[in-house]
């Protein structure tokens, strides 16, 4: 194996949270799809897709590096929230968390002078401000929208019109 024990262990402790995050975004969708909101469920449910996509994208490199993609005891996610704003609002606090683990993952690759590894997750950097900011504008929306139902139903139907589209690298 060519990266540290450390370093690989907590790549697939990352593997591992990504596919927390693809179930935590199922659970949400869950939730909006049985309140009828379905654009918002289509929202979350291809935000669950671009998790697995992350949690590929690890397993693949595990491999690559000669470690084993060991699928760890994934927690329940949380089933119930008051609000969408709510739901928004928690999506927001987990891509932080996410960011800050990515952070670790970097600190420890850097310690390691381990620069395929920082390479690698350079990609994660750039695509966390893509997320976190992707969920500060729906909170932004949603409190625009405030208590105007009209205009937080023609959200939820534009919504419905996300698609996943897998990145090119
Ligand atoms: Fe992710």
């Amino acid at each position: 194996m060519k990266i540290s024990q450390e370093l690989m262990d907590a790549m697939v402790d990352q593997m591992n949270y990504e596919l927390l995050s693809e179930f935590a975004y199922i659970a949400m969708a869950s939730h909006l799809k049985k309140d009828g909101l379905d654009g918002f469920a289509n929202y979350f449910m291809v935000q669950a897709a671009e998790e697995r996509f992350h949690a590929m994208k690890f397993y693949n490199y595990i491999n690559e590096q000669g470690g084993h993609a060991k699928i760890a005891a994934i927690p329940e996610s949380i089933n119930s929230y008051d609000s969408v704003l709510a739901i928004v609002e928690e999506a927001l606090e987990h891509e932080r968390r996410v960011t800050a683990r990515i952070y670790n993952l970097m600190d420890i690759a850097t310690k390691d002078r381990e620069y395929a590894t920082i390479s690698f997750l350079n990609w994660y950097v750039d695509e966390q401000v893509e997320e976190e900011d992707n969920m500060q504008s729906m909170i932004d929306k949603l409190n625009r929208i405030g208590e105007n139902k009209a205009a937080f139903y023609h959200y939820d139907e534009q919504l419905a019109a996300r698609v996943f589209t897998p990145p090119v690298k």
